[in-house]
């Protein structure tokens, strides 16, 4: 078992959800999670008192979050209740939004059981959940105690569950690690096949890399917002589309690459080998989306600041680099795709 630690919140990989017990204090224990993971885990799930929502994206929005109070009220939850959120990044993100405002806040930690929620979605601190079409528009800083990242609740994620949290470690390697993006590219069949001893280092890995970034600047004021890479499409594309996350955010990384090498700041054989290594993981780069609809979900984005937004662009396998381009560039930019 391997530990690293973001912002006060203990991040265990290799260690077994079963031994969830050493992580919690005596006190009232409530899990929530959703109901294709309750169907998988309901033998351990129904241990403790439970919430269990509705799965999927759709389900991370307000009427959950009063569906979720109404049921800690049942329960008689108080101050000293303990939240633990077993799931993908949906679960996580909504159950530390709810911990973090529920009674003005209570303790709380994760399981984390897709791919995506293991290297991203359950680190550093952001809990948000989506208001009408936008995503993550009202959400919270707050780390949970502990995150468990257990390899072998992958074995259940659905194959394409499994792409999608690939898709946010390609980004991480693309950002930040061309040797990792090395390694992903010479081990992508074993990755694939999730290979225990392969995919936990990988997952190390990917979490070490979001761990620096999210300590040398937690509230998302410089290098942070380069986690954004591939977002600002991807976001769009995912909340009008039933693309996955990771499906959305690996689109929204092709086209940004192939903006970087408009603009003379990336490589065409580096543009090769973004498309190269989302082609090995079974990731798309094309999507079909009215224009208009996506233009104006980006007006709205949340990066935007009066008429410019920050945007991320690859400079070469491995680094990033965030400019401030005007709206209308970006509108221009989305016409040509
Ligand atoms: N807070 C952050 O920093 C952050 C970062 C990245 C993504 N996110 C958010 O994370 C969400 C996407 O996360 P996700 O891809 O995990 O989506 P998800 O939570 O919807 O999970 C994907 C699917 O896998 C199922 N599942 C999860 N674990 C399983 C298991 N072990 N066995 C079987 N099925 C399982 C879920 O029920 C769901 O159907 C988005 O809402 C995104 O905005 C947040």
């Amino acid at each position: 078992m391997r530990k690293i630690e973001i912002e006060g919140s203990k991040i265990y990989v290799g260690e077994s959800y079963q031994n969830i017990t050493k992580y919690l204090p005596d006190a009232q224990i409530i899990m929530i999670s959703d109901m294709n993971v309750y169907t998988h885990y309901k033998h351990f799930i129904d241990k403790y008192d439970n919430i269990i929502i509705p799965t999927g994206e759709k389900s991370k929005n307000w009427s959950t979050v009063a569906l979720i109070v109404e049921e800690l009220l049942k329960l008689k939850a108080d101050r000293n209740t303990f939240l633990v959120g077993m799931g993908g990044g949906v679960v996580t993100d909504i159950t530390g939004f709810v911990a973090s405002v529920f009674m003005r806040g209570v303790r709380f930690g994760f399981i984390a059981s897709s791919l995506l929620a293991q290297v991203d979605a359950s680190l550093g601190g952001k809990n948000g959940i989506n208001f009408h079409t936008f995503k993550n528009m009202i959400g919270v800083f707050n780390t949970p105690e502990f995150v468990i990242c257990d390899a072998e609740l992958l074995k259940t994620l659905p194959k394409r569950e499994v792409q999608s949290g690939f898709g946010e470690i390609i980004k991480h390697a693309l950002i930040k690690d061309h040797e990792l993006f090395v390694y992903l590219k010479e081990n992508y069949k074993l990755l694939l096949e999730l290979e225990n001893r392969t995919l936990e280092f990988v997952i190390w890995k990917a979490i070490g890399i979001k761990a620096l970034v999210v300590s040398n600047d937690w509230l998302e004021k410089g290098e942070r917002k380069q986690l954004n890479f591939g977002h600002t499409l991807g976001h769009a594309i995912e909340n009008n589309s039933d693309y996955t996350h990771g499906e959305a955010v690996a689109v929204g990384m092709y086209w940004a690459s192939k903006w970087s090498v408009e603009k003379g700041i990336l490589s065409e054989t580096d543009f090769a080998e973004v498309q190269h290594i989302l082609k090995l993981y079974r990731l798309p780069i094309n999507f079909s989306l009215d224009k208009y609809i996506l233009t104006s979900y980006l007006l709205k984005d949340k990066k935007k600041h009066g008429s410019a937004i920050d945007f991320v662009f690859l400079k070469e396998i491995g680094a990033a680099q965030v400019m401030s381009v005007p709206m209308e560039e970006l509108v221009r930019a989305i016409e040509r795709l």
